[in-house]
């Protein structure tokens, strides 16, 4: 079977890191015998916008509609185009227009990594971060009123729906159904944001009844963060609000040495959309251009846009290739500066790609 793919670069470090992702489906589609096709868009970047005056064509959703999976890099350059602009005119309509309600960020202490965590090995840190990716704190409902004068007033909305909520903890239970330990902790702030977040836990609670295997616990976010530093090996399967799982999932794969590993999928698990998959990490403006991204958050992103797609051996394959090369020790890996070497960009990717096809 094959599959049509839509390759959406972005800016920054997303023009770096992305040929390395390429690469790696291109050595699994080899080495598993898949017949992968590509299509480049160079919509969705900055770049774009200077020519265009906006992030995108007008029939962006009928170039992309038919795909059967979307690779992204990154988008934003925020001293060319105002981040709001770049963001909310391209990756977020992806994730809104195609229904991609759930973002699934794995966070995993690879061998060969160190964690900044004192005394944390492999094993002590793999859970996911199951974040509700359509509603919540990011809505356009709001607005700014009395523009420029003393009374002026800005409001913006948090929009939660039953639908909404119930859909993104049901995916996040089933998942926890699949792991040995079966656990799952919810972030909330249901103390201080008195009516969405008691409304979060309500539906939590009731999902719980359906899951009796399932060991249910939930933090506040202020202290969730604290314990993501002290007791990372607590947590399994963690689910969060659009905002709390955002910062949840920056902080997560910082405990395993580096953003610059972590990747994202964003699913309409339904498939009635194309689902998207993309490093959890930016543009980079401040590395951009000198070729020592890391490459592995596009790479593994790659990984799990194969196990979408139904191939579960070649996603598998990419991410023993990555845990082998990391685990061959920094004397024998070009370990780009985020993980303490001198490695390039494309000597990590080529790396990877080679420990791929040699299987
Ligand atoms: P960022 O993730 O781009 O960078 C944060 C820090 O991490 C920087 O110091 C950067 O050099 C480092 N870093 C990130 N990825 C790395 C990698 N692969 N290898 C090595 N180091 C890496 O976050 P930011 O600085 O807050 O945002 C920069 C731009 O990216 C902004 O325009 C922001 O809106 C945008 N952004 C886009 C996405 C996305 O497209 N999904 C995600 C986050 C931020
Ligand atoms: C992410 C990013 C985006 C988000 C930004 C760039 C809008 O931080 O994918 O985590 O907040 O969702
Ligand atoms: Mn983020």
């Amino acid at each position: 079977m094959s599959h049509h793919i839509a390759v959406i670069p972005g800016d920054g470090i997303g023009n770096e890191v992305m040929p390395e992702g390429v690469r790696a489906l291109e050595a699994a589609a080899r080495r598993f015998d898949l017949d992968l096709k590509f299509t480049d868009f160079d919509f969705a970047s900055c770049d774009y916008f200077d020519r265009h005056g906006k992030m995108m064509p007008d029939d962006w959703r009928d170039q992309l509609g038919g795909m059967d999976a979307i690779f992204f890099g990154a988008v934003g350059m925020p001293e060319r185009v105002p981040d709001h602009i770049s963001l909310w005119g391209s990756l977020l309509q992806f994730r809104r227009s195609f229904d991609q309600y759930v973002n699934l960020r794995p966070c995993k202490l690879m061998p060969g990594i160190k964690s900044p965590l004192a005394n944390r090995k492999p094993g002590d840190i793999d859970f996911y971060v199951v974040r509700e990716n359509t509603e919540g704190e990011y809505s356009s409902v709001g607005g700014r009123m009395f523009e420029g004068t003393d009374r002026e007033v800005v409001i913006q909305d948090t929009v939660m729906t039953r639908t909404g909520i119930d859909r993104v903890l049901k995916f996040a239970f089933d998942l926890a159904m699949t792991r040995p330990r079966k656990k799952l902790t919810s972030a909330t702030k249901s103390n201080g944001i008195s009516i969405t977040m008691p409304y979060w836990d309500e539906r939590v609670a009731e999902m719980a009844k359906g899951y009796s295997d399932i060991s249910v616990d939930k933090f506040h976010i202020d202290i969730l963060t604290a314990n993501f530093v002290l007791h990372p090996d607590w947590f399994d399967v963690v689910v969060a609000s659009n905002l709390f799982g955002d910062i949840l999932s920056d902080l997560g794969p910082a405990c395993t040495g580096t953003i610059g590993v972590a990747p994202s999928a964003n699913i309409n698990p339904e498939g009635h959309f194309p689902s998207l998959f993309e490093p959890v990490h930016g543009s980079a403006p401040d590395i951009a251009g000198q070729g020592i991204a890391n490459p592995i958050g596009q790479i593994w992103s790659a990984a799990m846009m194969l196990e979408h797609l139904g191939h579960i051996d070649a996603g598998k394959a990419v991410v023993d290739a990555i845990e082998r090369v990391l685990a061959a020790g920094p004397e024998n890996t070009p370990l780009t500066p985020d993980l303490g070497g001198k490695g390039t960009t494309s000597e990590l990717g080529e790396a990877i790609a080679e420990a791929i096809k040699a299987g």
